[in-house]
């Protein structure tokens, strides 16, 4: 499932970003690739050490939290602490698929990636080149994006960015792993999530509804994955978790 978010940063948010990371030492895009991705990648990037970078990535995290369709799309478990790159003068990302596991060194934590995530920081009309696009069953898909909005696409897809050949594209970039590692699964509690939403406005306490919302919170019990380990619960404790994080969104 790939899905367009609409306005995950708003355009102060935006502002900020920028200015944060454009006081950011960039350094070349490889020091987050693997091997393979690492001959076709061709751009710059904030390192993960760096402060603006890490105060950009905060306003970027507290959106994602407050974001009813992230949480209902990606139920998302652990979240890398977002990225931000940059491409111009040519500079792409060829074919590639993201890698499986990544070590977050900003939190501390492993994850495996079951969902990217690309938010735009530059509006279209401002370079040429730069899109995303992403390979899946039913073709390739091309997604060039106004600021501040974002795609999620399974982390499993074929994937590149077009050459930018005029002006430069900025973006955020991150992994998430789901508690729903399965992405057809996720996609089918996503279209749930959305129908119960609008029967309980419909028909608020439905008997329907109701069914429904149990249906929903058994088949995450069925599917979900959740760290019930010591160091998660510190990590929540320390407030790095929204509540809404904490259970499906349903209900
Ligand atoms: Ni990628």
């Amino acid at each position: 499932m790939l899905i367009q978010i609409p306005d995950l940063l708003t355009r102060e948010d935006v502002a900020k970003v920028r200015a944060l990371i454009g006081r950011a030492q960039w350094t070349d895009g490889r020091i987050t690739a693997g091997p393979q991705s690492a001959m076709t990648k061709n751009n710059m990037q904030v390192p993960e050490t760096d402060p603006q970078g890490t105060e950009a990535s905060r306003i970027v995290l507290a959106a994602l939290h407050r974001n009813p369709t992230f949480i209902s799309a990606a139920l998302p478990h652990h979240i890398f602490t977002p990225l931000f790159n940059r491409y111009s003068g040519g500079e792409s990302f060829g074919a590639h698929v993201d890698n499986a596991i990544r070590s977050d060194p900003r939190t501390g934590t492993r994850l495996r990636t079951d969902l990217s995530a690309t938010i735009f920081l530059e509006d279209p009309d401002k370079y040429d080149g730069g899109e995303l696009v992403v390979a899946d069953t039913y073709g390739e898909h091309r997604v060039k994006l106004r600021k501040g909005h974002m795609v999620l696409y399974p982390a499993h897809s074929l994937h590149h960015v077009v050459p930018v050949t005029r002006g430069a594209r900025l973006g955020c970039f991150f992994w998430t792993q789901s508690m729903i590692r399965d992405d057809a699964k996720r996609a089918l509690l996503f279209d749930m999530d959305r129908s119960i939403r609008q029967l309980s406005a419909e028909t608020p306490g439905g008997d329907a509804t109701v069914t429904l919302t149990s249906c929903y919170h058994n088949l995450v019990r069925m599917w979900s994955e959740v760290c019930t380990c010591r160091r998660a619960l510190r990590h929540r404790a320390n407030g790095r978790t929204s509540r809404r994080r904490r259970g499906a969104p349903s209900g």
